[in-house]
């Protein structure tokens, strides 16, 4: 990713059946990609299957990812993901052109699951220990910056977008109410065996199983797969396993002054 390539991003033109998912890093990104790519091929994945989840929906700011991919020549219906900040992504957008799906995931779980990826993303700046990332990850100084900025700035600005807000611990509640909610933002209707084919194949256990759909097949020179897997644990709670007491504490103070004032609830543990 280049900043000139995201500037020139901002001028997109966007039709009006693009569809953008956008997320922080870690809060069910490439879940929500492999749901959209199994929606829209009504769960069979008719010829999708021997796809990489980064082609059928391809990174907005990584066009490097999909063999310099040029965004203006793709065919409609298009699909993007991308981690941009609110102030980033194409300016049509807020016209309400096209869609975007927005998930988040609470923060305490998004930074445990960001500490261990920096185990096996290989270019990321590792850190010696917990307690470091901690203050790093608090001072936004990783990839996408400060979690709070990046939620606030979308959240906030919601009424300029044609815009779905999904939450991780939602999905892993009832994923087939999420399925249903994402179908009919972007209407389309799945019968019920499209339905449970969706479900079953956007399950961790399925995902983790698939090397298109879980990373696995990624170059080595961008995730060391003999460090760990990127389908980690998949759950709600997990950073009660890593953050002391006094992180706790500490954690909720800054997100009550930071994020306080929106009408967002997070589920910490299930
Ligand atoms: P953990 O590290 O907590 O396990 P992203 O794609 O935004 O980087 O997010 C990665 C996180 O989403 C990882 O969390 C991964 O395990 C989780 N994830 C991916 N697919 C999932 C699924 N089908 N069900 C539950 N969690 C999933």
């Amino acid at each position: 990713m280049t900043l000139e390539f995201v500037e020139s991003m901002k001028n997109l033109k966007v039709r009006n059946d693009d569809v953008f998912l956008v997320t922080y890093p870690k809060s069910g990104t490439i879940w929500t990609q492999q749901i959209l790519s199994l929606i829209t091929s009504e769960g069979h994945r008719n010829g999708t299957e021997k796809i990489n989840t980064n082609e059928r929906v391809p990174w907005l700011e990584f066009p490097q990812l999909n063999e310099n991919i040029d965004h203006n020549s793709r065919p409609s219906p298009r699909m993007f993901v991308s981690h941009l900040s609110e102030a980033f992504v194409p300016r049509e957008l807020k016209n309400k052109k096209g869609k975007v799906i927005y998930v988040m995931r609470n923060p305490k779980d998004v930074m445990k699951s960001f500490y261990h990826f920096q185990d096996i993303a290989v270019l990321a700046e590792k850190s010696p220990n917990f307690d470091h990332f901690f203050e790093k990850f608090l001072d936004g100084e990783v990839y996408a910056g400060k979690w709070f900025d990046h939620v606030r700035g979308w959240y906030t600005h919601k009424n300029d977008y044609n815009i779905l807000f999904l939450k991780y611990e939602d999905m892993i509640k009832d994923l087939r109410s999420t399925v249903k909610k994402v179908c009919s933002f972007l209407g389309i209707k799945l019968d019920d065996e499209a339905m449970d084919i969706v479900v079953k194949k956007a399950s961790f256990k399925e995902m983790k199983n698939d090397p298109l759909a879980n990373k696995d097949n990624m170059p080595e020179d961008l995730i060391d797969k003999k460090l760990g897997s990127f389908m980690r644990k998949g759950q709600v709670g997990d950073w009660k396993n890593l953050m002391t007491v006094a992180q706790n504490e500490t954690f909720d103070k800054i997100f009550q002054e930071k994020m306080g004032d929106l009408s967002l609830n997070f589920t910490w543990q299930i």
